[in-house]
């Protein structure tokens, strides 16, 4: 049973609910494998993708999870609309509602943007990536994902390595695998690691060849130079050098270690190409999971409990 009709982050939720998410979502995926992809769960619902930011993994993702259970799909993208005009973000989702629509899966730069919408709507609210803040349905296929291939997440060491200060998928992650009774490192320049993120239960390291031999999962984060102000690094080749997941450095680690990156990936940056397309790279295997992962918040958020057919 969910503790709430929106989904807007991770923070505070339970192993037990984050288990319902990742169940339903198995079922969703043996969907995807049939000839017809295509359930009459969602008929006669309306979902709105609402997005303020650009984004292709995760409005796409949406947008076939949506098609996959029938509802009926609106696309708003804030660059062809009248936001171009001046209006707000309340009045553009109070019109909208007045269409009769039921879910809104929303994408903003502003932290709290998902949380606003439920106070002056009364569709169901996705947090599809709130600026730096959280980024729930990437971690809830993030952790599908790595429980699909090691079995569990329970006493898995997960590596976050990069760009942990700007990265809301990072956050996200850091909550639902502690949640989840895993085991998190994070590793990054100091200048790209929040100052108390100790205090979220995770470890922290600056070096990465010390936490590679430590981890079943490296999940590689982009560097995200829109978000950084100021210079944090000397230069993108230093970076590589020293944070870059590269096949040499994994080279030294002593079993196979899956590799994970949310996308958009900044290839020679924060994980050379060998890496990104080898054997144990699962990066395409999280995309095609992302619809599963999606259906099931759909589902649930809409009141299913029972078997899917
Ligand atoms: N991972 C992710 O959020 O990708 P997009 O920005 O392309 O949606």
């Amino acid at each position: 049973m969910l503790k709430s009709r929106h989904l807007l982050g991770l923070e505070g939720m339970e192993g037990k609910e984050i288990q319902l998410y990742l169940d339903t979502a198995r079922s969703f995926r043996e969907i995807l494998d049939r000839p017809i992809k295509r359930v009459p769960t969602l008929q006669g619902k309306t979902v709105l993708n609402l997005f303020y930011e650009p984004s292709t993994r995760t409005r796409i993702s949406f947008e076939l999870a949506e098609k996959r259970l029938s509802s009926d799909t609106i696309n708003f993208s804030a660059s062809t609309s009248s936001v171009k005009k001046g209006e707000s973000l309340i009045d553009t989702v109070r019109n909208i509602e007045a269409m009769r629509i039921d879910m809104v899966v929303v994408r903003h730069s502003s932290p709290g943007a998902a949380h606003l919408l439920t106070q002056v709507m009364e569709a169901n609210i996705v947090n599809a990536g709130d600026g730096g803040h959280e980024h729930p349905t990437q971690a809830l296929l993030d952790m599908f994902t790595i429980r699909e291939k090691l079995g569990s997440l329970k006493g898995k060491t997960i590596g976050l390595i990069g760009d942990i200060s700007h990265s809301r998928v990072a956050l996200s992650n850091i909550y639902g695998l502690i949640a989840s009774g895993a085991r998190v490192i994070v590793c990054g320049p100091a200048t790209l690691i929040p100052r108390y993120i100790d205090r979220l239960g995770v470890e922290v390291y600056h070096n990465v060849d010390e936490v590679i031999p430590q981890v079943d999962v490296l999940n590689i984060l982009r560097l995200q130079l829109e978000r950084q102000r100021s210079k944090l690094f000397p230069s993108l080749r230093e970076y590589h050098n020293y944070y870059g997941i590269t096949r040499e450095r994994l080279s030294r680690a002593s079993k196979p270690i899956l590799i994970m990156h949310p996308g958009p990936m900044n290839r020679g940056i924060e994980i050379s190409s060998n890496v990104a397309d080898s054997e144990h790279s699962v990066i395409l295997e999280q995309v095609t999971n992302g619809v599963a992962l999606r259906m099931a918040v759909l589902y649930l958020l809409a009141g299913g409990k029972s078997e899917i057919h």
